[in-house]
């Protein structure tokens, strides 16, 4: 509350540097404005002009936006493209020698590839992948670390028009099981292990462990990168080696000319129901998205050095990782490891020797890092940066404001990009040469999106109490529906009982302050944002609820100064209330339990034990208490419909 109420009071506005706007891509609120008037009055036109403009098509297409039934829209879909020809065969037939990637280790290793090494590395990995039978439309599990070869293994799916699902390395052996079964994955890619911080986590071992489960049957083959050179329990019928899949392969790989409908990955994310959603992206509409932001938001130029801090595993690692730096053909950083080993002061010594212009990055990592050292960064010559961004979560004014003046020298303005997987690319963010800056705002949405707050019948929301974020107009880089599963889509998406499932529902609530600019107020649902990472609390109940000794979870979110929010766990076992050596043996249990189940990062940070929880007569359980009894306040809600006051006490 305290972080919403200093956003909502801010109020100060830092002008755009007229330096940056000389050079920018969008120069003008003018240019702007046309934009958003050249969408408005044709809205198809205005996206299929961006499309033929950024996109090269194999096959033109001659319908833009198809509308004919909602809210399953699609885009372009008569045209054919190849996503991964985007991002590699015409930047190399232009520029063969411009370094694509600078990949910098854990350990600080340094390697770089220009473009035509990168396709040649995609097109043998791809006719590799074709070797083992994968053919347009298998899915693929990637599970690998921030690596040249992380992004080798996406590019060569789009190559050949298979449809990867990368599952972030910190997610436990349970979680890739779950979604294997549920992609019904027929090939999995992993590494021996990973190195980040300087400690190894075997991911091969999480895979095989995975793999046991019942339900992993459609998977033929598991391909494994040695990184670390970590021992390997082979199995001579499924596992391959990725330096075997890539010998004798061509280096050439004419793409699969897929339509623009064709799904390019499925990304596995938290709602506040169920298990995680399969958000699948389409290969056209997705690809613009991801160019036109890198065009506006990050204003990339040819000569630009860009990092963006997120790892393959989360929607920012495909959008600007993976496929927006390379459709540009941009240079960039990718990195192994975590801003604080060997120490507090690794991004800014990595800023300073790559000479990094654009750097992107989460609050979470901000707020360590100032922590840990706010005047660590002066002992580095950070000038090359020209312009800054960060996403995940909401950035405090006073995380921001260190941002802009420590990093930033008060030169480099900030983009504040708002935005989700589901969208698959900028939704709400600065353009940097035109828009003035409010610490704590994600200022305006990009042109050509059409975003507003409404209450439930759909009416505006204009006091700052906020509503219902949503997306008035289908967009090219949206969701296409969850894989598998459409009614799942429908309910969490176009809800009827938000502005009569008109519009995109968002799931956050935000408002607008006097300038026009908006501010995220946080989710409304029951998913909490974890050091940038996304986990609904249900998933976390039921992990919880799976241990042998517990009968009953609830999790909550609590304010935290560093992650942004921490997780509250309230447990009600089989049998006596722990107390003593036995709760703390159980606290610790539980938390490891829930790291197998679903990762490290879903560990709750307090576990807190009661014979019941707070429910009222009718047996719903009262988040709203929960979540005051978390936080350590006093009680000033209404508990008279509460069927056991006296738990209350127990719970604090
Ligand atoms: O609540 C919003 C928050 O992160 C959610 C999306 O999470 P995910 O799909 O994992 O994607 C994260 C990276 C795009 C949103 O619903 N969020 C994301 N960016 C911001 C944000 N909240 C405030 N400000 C942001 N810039």
């Amino acid at each position: 509350m305290s972080n919403i109420q200093s956003v909502l009071s801010e109020n100060r506005v830092f002008p755009v540097n007229p330096e940056f706007t000389k050079q920018a891509n969008i120069k003008s609120e003018q240019e702007y404005q046309q934009m958003v008037a050249d969408a408005s009055n044709n809205y198809s036109g205005y996206w299929a002009n961006l499309a033929r403009q950024y996109i090269d098509w194999k096959a033109p297409f001659s319908k833009s936006l198809n509308d004919s039934n909602p809210p399953f829209y699609t885009w372009f879909e008569d045209g054919k493209l190849n996503v991964s020809y985007n991002c590699l065969d015409r930047h190399v037939a232009n520029n063969p020698h411009k370094t694509a990637i600078i990949f910098e280790s854990d350990a600080g290793h340094i390697e770089t590839v220009t473009y035509k090494e990168l396709l040649t590395k995609v097109s043998r990995f791809a006719n590799g992948l074709k070797s083992l039978g994968i053919v347009k439309g298998d899915r693929v599990i990637i599970y690998m670390p921030n690596s040249i070869e992380a992004i080798v293994a996406m590019q060569a799916c789009a190559r050949i028009g298979a449809i990867h699902s990368v599952v972030f390395g910190g997610f436990s052996a349970k979680a890739i099981h779950e979604r294997i079964h549920d992609a019904q994955a027929k090939l999995v890619i992993t590494s021996d292990a990973q190195k980040r911080g300087g400690k190894i986590f075997p991911l091969n071992q999480d895979v095989k462990e995975a793999l046991s489960l019942p339900g992993c049957e459609s998977v033929e083959k598991v391909v494994i990168h040695r990184r670390t050179g970590e021992k390997v329990e082979w199995d001579n019928k499924r596992d391959i080696w990725w330096h075997d899949v890539i010998k004798n392969q061509s280096d050439e790989c004419e793409p699969e000319w897929v339509e623009a409908e064709h799904p390019l990955f499925i990304l596995y994310t938290s709602g506040s129901t169920g298990t995680p959603k399969g958000v699948q992206h389409a290969s056209g509409g997705y690809l613009l998205g991801a160019i036109t932001t890198m065009k506006w938001v990050f204003d990339i130029k040819d000569d630009d050095i860009y990092w963006s801090t997120a790892d393959v595993g989360w929607i920012t690692g495909h959008t600007y990782l993976c496929y927006g730096p390379l459709a540009v053909g941009a240079t960039q950083i990718v990195f192994e490891g975590i801003p604080t080993f060997p120490a507090a002061d690794r991004f800014w010594r990595m800023i300073e020797t790559h000479k990094v212009t654009i750097f992107y990055t989460a609050p979470t990592a901000i707020r360590a890092l100032i922590k840990l050292g706010g005047d660590l960064p002066n002992n580095f010559d950070l000038s090359s940066l020209r312009l800054l961004g960060s996403v995940g979560e909401p950035i405090n004014p006073e995380a921001w404001m260190w941002y802009y003046e420590t990093i930033g020298k008060s030169k480099c303005p900030i983009v504040d990009t708002w935005w989700q997987t589901e969208t698959g690319s900028h939704i709400l963010a600065p353009i940097p040469g035109i828009t003035a800056l409010t610490p704590g705002s994600c200022t305006r949405s990009i042109p050509g999106i059409f975003v507003d707050i409404v209450d439930e019948a759909g009416n505006l929301v204009t006091d700052n109490n906020g509503g219902y974020l949503v997306i008035k107009k289908p967009f090219p880089s949206q969701i296409r529906t969850i894989w598998n599963n459409p009614e799942r889509f429908i309910k969490a998406y176009y809800p009827e009982d938000i502005a009569n499932g008109k519009y995109y529902v968002a799931g956050d609530s935000a408002s607008r302050d006097t300038m026009g600019y908006y501010h995220i107020l946080g989710r409304i649902d029951d998913v909490l944002n974890v050091s940038g990472h996304r986990l609904g609390t249900m998933e976390i109940e039921s992990a919880l609820v799976a241990h042998p000794g517990v009968a009953e979870a609830a999790v909550v979110g609590r304010p935290h100064d560093i992650k942004g929010e921490s997780i509250v766990a309230f447990v009600v076992c089989k049998g006596q209330l722990p107390t003593g050596s036995e709760k703390d043996f159980l606290i610790n249990e539980l938390r490891e339990w829930v790291a197998k189940e679903i990762g490290a990062l879903a560990k709750p940070d307090e576990i807190r034990f009661g014979e019941n929880l707070p429910k009222t007569r009718s047996g719903k359980i009262m988040r709203r208490l929960l979540r005051s009894l978390a936080k350590g306040e006093a009680i000033t809600q209404d508990i008279s419909t509460l069927e056991n006051p006296h738990i209350l006490d127990q719970l604090k």
